[in-house]
């Protein structure tokens, strides 16, 4: 059956319930899919998203060859897996974990898994803390930001732990280190620091957290391990920020994800978690599974995976060098803070973050501008392609609605200037003529 430019309105060629009695033609098959597919956005000016749109076509290459291979089957495809235990290697050591017997880690779907993985391993050594010491193992509780990516609401949620999240606000719109240590008790399985904020891109303050819990439990309170979600910072601090310390070299922080498919530059979906040393993964959440006739010790939620990710982070490492990697960052950082100071300037909007930390920035409208809201902007952007969400903040400062701007690799100062200029027309058009909708929460349709 071949498709024709103009067909009836209704046309049912596109199953949408059934799956058809009869299939179709390889290139007509694939007009349709193609068909439906116009009208998502376009992935390189979706500036909502941290997650790679642009990768080289070598990578491309590379991913396209090892489409088939399995993560799993590390038996069959014993390459990937060295390629794997290289990549955590090269985190390892990116993390600083020179000490101990060395970092230990996997790769994963995403910083979401890697993230369960990590909280895991705290509450397993939480209860075998408590059972050691004789004490209830109920109500373990999880203390982190309110500004975090719901993937931790997710994991208390999931396996039953109370998510303890610290309001925050306007002055420190992140988890800050007394907030953290106030909210700890002997039931606490660990902290959560993030490197750096999903909702404004600042870093917290890992190292003052990682204090506040050494002076606690110095002072006989509780002895409450650090896990950093550095699921966007673990590829950008690293590189542009060598002497912040918020990794292994804080002996509180146990374990730490990030997402290859961010600042790691592959495309979706890959992510890592790495513990400081063996003694900080519990033995009883690893799995054997049998390796070249030996034993391969693994830890996922998902069995099969696909392994071009991990090939294709491989890559960016040999491709790159860490002189790359810090030129792609130090670029995306400076475009950053160059766009949010034009934005700044622009008049009705007042910077939240200024793309300093993460190259990524949020900006909100000041006070005195009460004829339209985020959401116009938002979507009157939306009507040029850009894709600039608009959203709450999250508990504490609920009443701030900000729009954000994620830099990454392949956004281009000539973007950043069209972008400006595209802002520029739609506060004129909406000074001069206001809003025509609502400012209500019913528009507020992004979610982190
Ligand atoms: C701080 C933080 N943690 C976790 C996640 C979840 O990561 P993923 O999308 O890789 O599952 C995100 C995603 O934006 C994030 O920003």
């Amino acid at each position: 059956m071949a498709l024709h430019r103009h067909q009836p309105l209704d046309d049912d060629s596109a199953p949408r319930v059934d799956l058809p009695r009869a299939g179709m033609g390889a290139d007509d098959a694939r007009m349709l899919v193609e068909n439906e597919l116009l009208l998502d956005g376009n992935s390189r000016l979706n500036l909502a998203t941290f997650v790679t749109t642009w990768m080289e076509p070598q990578a491309r290459a590379l991913m396209d060859a090892c489409l088939d291979k399995n993560m799993i089957d590390k038996d069959e495809y014993p390459q990937t897996a060295e390629l794997e235990r290289r990549c955590v290697n090269i985190l390892g050591e990116l993390w600083h974990a020179g000490e101990g017997d060395g970092a230990t880690g996997c790769s994963t779907t995403g910083s979401s898994e890697a993230c369960m993985l990590g909280g895991l391993a705290l509450k397993w050594r939480w209860r075998e803390r408590r059972r050691a010491a004789g004490l209830p193992e109920d109500r373990p509780n999880l203390v982190m930001g309110a500004n975090v990516q719901v993937c931790w609401e997710k994991f208390c949620r999931y396996w039953d732990i109370e998510a303890r999240c610290v309001p925050v606000s306007a002055e420190h719109p992140y988890l800050t280190a007394e907030g953290a240590a106030a909210a700890c008790d002997e039931h606490t399985i660990g902290v959560v620091a993030i490197l750096g904020s999903t909702f404004e891109g600042s870093y917290e303050p890992v190292r003052e957290i990682a204090a506040a819990l050494d002076a606690l439990a110095a002072s006989g309170g509780p002895d409450v391990p650090l896990h950093v979600d550095a699921a966007s910072g673990g590829f950008v601090a690293p590189f542009v920020d060598p002497e912040l310390e918020w990794d292994f070299r804080l002996p509180r922080v146990q374990s730490i994800n990030a997402s290859g498919h961010k600042y790691g530059l592959v495309y979706p979906g890959i992510g890592w978690v790495l513990w400081r040393e063996k003694a900080a993964l519990p033995e009883d959440l690893i799995f054997h599974v049998d390796y070249l006739g030996g034993d391969m010790p693994t830890f996922a939620l998902n069995f099969s995976r696909p392994g071009a990710q991990v090939v294709a982070q491989y890559y960016t490492f040999v491709r790159l060098g860490f002189e790359g990697f810090r030129g792609i960052q130090q670029r995306s950082r400076d475009i950053a803070t160059g766009l949010a100071g034009r934005i700044a300037e622009l008049g009705p909007f007042a910077l939240v973050s200024d793309g300093s930390h993460l190259p990524v920035f949020a900006f909100r409208l000041r006070e005195e501008v009460t004829g339209y809201s985020v959401y116009d902007v938002s979507e009157q952007l939306r009507a040029r392609g850009w894709i600039v969400p608009a959203y709450r903040m999250p508990e504490g400062i609920h009443d701030m609605a900000v729009l954000r701007v994620c830099i990454r690799n392949g956004f281009s100062g000539d973007l950043a200037r069209l972008l400006v200029e595209d802002l520029q027309r739609v506060v004129e058009r909406l000074e001069k003529h206001g809003s025509n909708v609502p400012a209500d929460d019913s528009r507020a349709s992004f979610h982190h």
